[in-house]
């Protein structure tokens, strides 16, 4: 099939952009980030994702994906056109639509015979409504078009393998001709034979899962763009939880470690969302999060659990700093506190919406000197916030420092050699908020050391 994305630049575009090449379909790639674009052409990823280059390198020499920024291009002579433009959040935490709609506005007058116009842009529930309706009043005589929800579950850092190996498709349409040709197009991943259909494995065999037949959950639209909504918040949910029960660990001598480990077992819990620490950042759970409580707003209904889960989170960094202040004196004014890890979670270098910068910003409001490092994402860190002081190794940042923040659970930081590590500081002291350290090995190399639950 012909396939355009829009936003195929960016990180959900990109990801369905490759996946859909790689299954032997053609893609052209739209984005107005011409950067992004010239990178792309020149077999560049502007992205961290795992398995994503060979895949980017493999089809564009074989000419199954283009990359241009001419919108057109994403549209005329296609038979599916994804949309995968970004809703932010607004400082209200609503998901600001003017991208989406933009795009549905210049979509009509291009489309040239039948098209399935898929939403995968995670939306409030209506929007999708609101894109057909703005193609049914501007359409040409004769033209036919059908509308699909389409949500994405890939994981950042992972989405590759997301992408080719989901736990579910869910597709929400009205349409018979629509449900069609999205089975048409997702075939090889429902049955879980892509090898088979393509002959090659998409993914290097030292990552790639087992392939298996993954079920298809069609449905209705609106239902379809709730099981994004949902999915996401109880995650939230579940990390909000685990959080909470962490505090309560700390009071009653208890580790939560011990604890998630005991309640996993339970195959009506799992194991999976469980890791104490910071909080949920990055740019999907939070936003989607706000997202669906001002959708319940909207409908007049109080959605007091959403509420608590959202607040538990931001609980968390200023239970970071109490344990800073506790291992520092209470005064943070002039001290020097390194903070290690700035990416939103590790295997990325995306700093969007990361906790690391609350617990930065949190210090710094109180006086405190940061030096900060990430093993990643310096560079997007800077773009983002250029007046912290940045250090290329984790050593430096600590160097005179009064305290130690581990803000990311990069594994690398469990390698370090806390002898020089201990060295570098003014005072040995550490807090690890995502419970990463060997506790037991730093209390004996002479660190105080505080984590989340961990009494
Ligand atoms: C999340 C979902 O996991 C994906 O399924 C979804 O498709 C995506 O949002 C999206 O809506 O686009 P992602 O934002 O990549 O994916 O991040 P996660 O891996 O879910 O982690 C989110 C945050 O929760 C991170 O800050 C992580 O450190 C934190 N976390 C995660 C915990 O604090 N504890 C845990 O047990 C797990």
């Amino acid at each position: 099939m012909n396939i355009g994305v829009i936003g195929g630049a960016g990180y959900v575009g990109l990801v369905t952009g490759l996946g859909f090449a790689e299954l032997g379909h053609h893609v052209t790639s739209v984005d107005v980030n011409e950067e992004r674009i010239k990178r792309l052409q020149s077999g560049q990823t502007p992205i961290h994702e795992e398995g994503l280059l060979p895949v980017l390198e493999r089809n564009l020499g074989d000419g199954n994906i283009e990359f241009s920024t001419s919108f057109p291009d994403a549209v005329e002579g296609q038979d599916v056109v994804f949309i995968a433009v970004g809703t932010p959040a607004q400082d209200d935490g609503q998901a600001d639509l003017s991208q989406v709609i933009e795009v549905a506005e210049r979509l009509v007058d291009l489309m040239e015979s039948y098209t399935v116009v898929v939403i995968k842009s995670t939306v409030p529930v209506g929007t999708v409504e609101l894109v057909q309706s703005i193609l049914n009043r501007e359409k040409a005589e004769g033209m036919d078009f059908d509308i699909v929800s389409n949500p994405e579950f890939l994981r950042e850092g992972k989405g590759m393998i997301d992408f080719f190996y989901p736990d579910r498709i869910v597709v929400g349409t009205r349409s018979e001709r629509a449900r069609e040709a999205m089975h048409e197009l997702y075939r090889p991943l429902i049955a879980g034979n892509i090898a088979e259909t393509t002959g090659r494995a998409p993914l290097p065999a030292d990552i790639a899962p087992e392939e298996r037949p993954v079920p298809l959950v069609e449905t209705d639209l609106a239902s379809a763009q709730m099981i994004k909504y949902a999915s996401n918040a109880f995650l939230a949910t579940r990390i909000s939880f685990i959080n909470e029960i962490a505090r309560l660990c700390e009071e009653v001598d208890a580790n939560i470690n011990e604890v998630a480990r005991g309640m996993g077992y339970d195959p009506r819990i799992g194991s999976s969302y469980l890791d104490a620490g910071l909080g949920f950042g990055g740019p999907c759970l939070e936003k989607d999060l706000k997202a669906l409580i001002k959708i319940a707003e909207a409908n007049d209904y109080e959605p007091r659990l959403l509420r608590e889960v959202l607040g538990r989170n931001d609980q968390q960094v200023r239970e970071v700093i109490g344990k800073v202040k506790e291992l520092t004196g209470y005064l943070l004014y002039k001290k020097i506190v390194a903070v290690w890890g700035l990416a939103f979670k590790s295997g990325t270098n995306d700093v969007r919406n990361s906790l690391a910068f609350r617990v930065v910003e949190a210090l710094e409001r109180e006086g405190a000197e940061v030096q900060a490092h990430d093993p990643m994402a310096l560079d997007e860190a800077r773009a983002l916030h250029p007046n912290i002081h940045y250090f290329d190794d984790p050593y430096e940042a600590a160097a005179n420092a009064d305290a130690v923040v581990l803000a990311t659970d990069w594994p690398q930081y469990a390698e370090l050699d806390f002898d020089e590590v201990k060295r570098r500081m003014a005072r040995p002291a550490i807090v690890d908020g995502r419970n990463l350290l060997d506790r037991d090995m730093l209390m004996t190399e002479g660190f105080r050391y505080l984590s989340m639950g961990r009494a």
